[in-house]
């Protein structure tokens, strides 16, 4: 079968070299371009700095740096673009994209709040894909969530069933949220920085539109309240948050951590080469998750990373209250991006 020409755009940034990781022998996409920043067209992809564990992937090493050019994905007849870009260039580049027929899997936050433009976790909301055939352009955006937000709606997946009226949130994430080379050292070492700029609003826009119904082509926002702190630690890789939830209903303990250890991923997305067996791990163990030993959860090896884990697991009256821990350049960027394009092409939509 032949497979569908992609792009990563972004390449030498954390996300972007996770894409890269991802994309080796992928079933679906074959890379056939890379672009980062001006310096570096016409260079080996081998000759980038390696950003992430496991570094450049040798099948791509000979790749060569194009220009963030739409006639260049044309030539090459790229249909996917995977975005790893800064927002304000991603601003310019996937609109475009989208225009001349390209269809564009972004991580950044230019588009994620415009109303036809998904912001997609198949696991909660696939049918929230129909929202790209109101876009108008021969191609399409797809965002995936700011990565707090992902870690956050997919800890909830098993609670929507209660009735959620308010939550209160407070994280603690990981330097690799901010790319490389991201904070200084004088800053976050030894430290903890208790403000990230414009995640706390990213975190309560994007919660409630991931878990709205979309209902005559326009998604409904969930009406909860949203608190959030949102604070820099110096861990590497991995979110992790302190959820305190006011539900509707008053359920039982067991009927929570029940709820919470049988979820199962819908079919839509079961069986897509980079999702989860198990989306959701509940750990028992007083000390879990910690970012140390549980930020790569997930099987099959395609997925691992795609698995977030909750612990600590409280239920008193109405108010749930867990940690949770999500990988915020596998779940919460890269390999998120990748399942929703899987999700697409599953659908017939590439
Ligand atoms: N890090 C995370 O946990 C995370 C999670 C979810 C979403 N995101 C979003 O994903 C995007 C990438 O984040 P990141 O953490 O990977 O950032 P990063 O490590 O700073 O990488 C940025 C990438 O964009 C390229 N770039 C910068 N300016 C450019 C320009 N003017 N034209 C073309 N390419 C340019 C860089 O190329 P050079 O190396 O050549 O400069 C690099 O490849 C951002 O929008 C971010 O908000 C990040």
């Amino acid at each position: 079968m032949e497979r569908v020409k992609c792009a990563v755009f972004g390449a030498t940034g954390v996300v972007g070299q996770n894409f890269l990781r991802l994309l080796v022998e992928h079933p679906y996409f074959e890379l056939a371009a890379i672009c980062a920043s001006d310096v570096r067209i016409g260079q080996k992809l081998g000759s980038a700095k390696e950003q992430v564990v496991g570094g450049i992937p040798a099948p791509f090493a000979d790749l060569v740096f194009d220009p963030v050019d739409v006639n260049v994905l044309e030539s090459k007849r790229i249909e996917v673009a995977f975005s790893g870009l800064p927002a304000d260039v991603a601003k310019e580049f996937e609109k475009e994209a989208a225009r001349r027929g390209i269809k564009v899997f972004s991580n950044a936050g230019a588009y994620r709040m415009d109303q036809n433009v998904p912001i997609l976790i198949p696991e909660i909301n696939h049918p929230h894909l129909a929202l790209v055939r109101e876009q108008e352009t021969p191609g399409f955006i797809v965002t995936n969530a700011n990565c707090t937000a992902t870690g956050l709606t997919m800890a909830l997946l098993p609670l929507l069933p209660f009735g959620i009226r308010k939550l209160v949130v407070a994280s603690y994430q990981a330097i690799s949220g901010a790319g490389y080379p991201g904070l200084s050292a004088m800053d976050i070492f030894g430290n903890v920085i208790p403000y990230i700029s414009n995640e706390e609003p990213k975190l309560r826009q994007e919660c409630v539109k991931i878990c709205g119904e979309l209902t005559g082509g326009e998604i409904v926002p969930a009406d909860w309240q949203v608190h959030a702190h949102c604070i820099r630690v110096q861990t590497l890789i991995g979110h992790l948050l302190s959820v305190h939830i006011e539900l509707h209903a008053a359920p039982s303990l067991e009927a929570v951590q029940t709820a919470i250890m049988r979820y199962q991923s819908p079919p839509a997305v079961v069986g897509l080469p980079t999702a989860p067996d198990r989306p959701i791990c509940y750990l028992e163990q007083m000390d879990r998750p910690q970012p140390r030993y549980d930020v790569m959860l997930g099987t099959p090896e395609r997925a691992r990373g795609m698995a977030i884990a909750i612990g600590r697991l409280e239920v008193e009256e109405n108010i749930v209250r867990f940690i949770t821990l999500s990988n915020n350049l596998v779940r919460g960027a890269a390999g998120g991006s990748l399942l929703n394009a899987e999700l697409a092409y599953r659908q017939g939509l590439l």
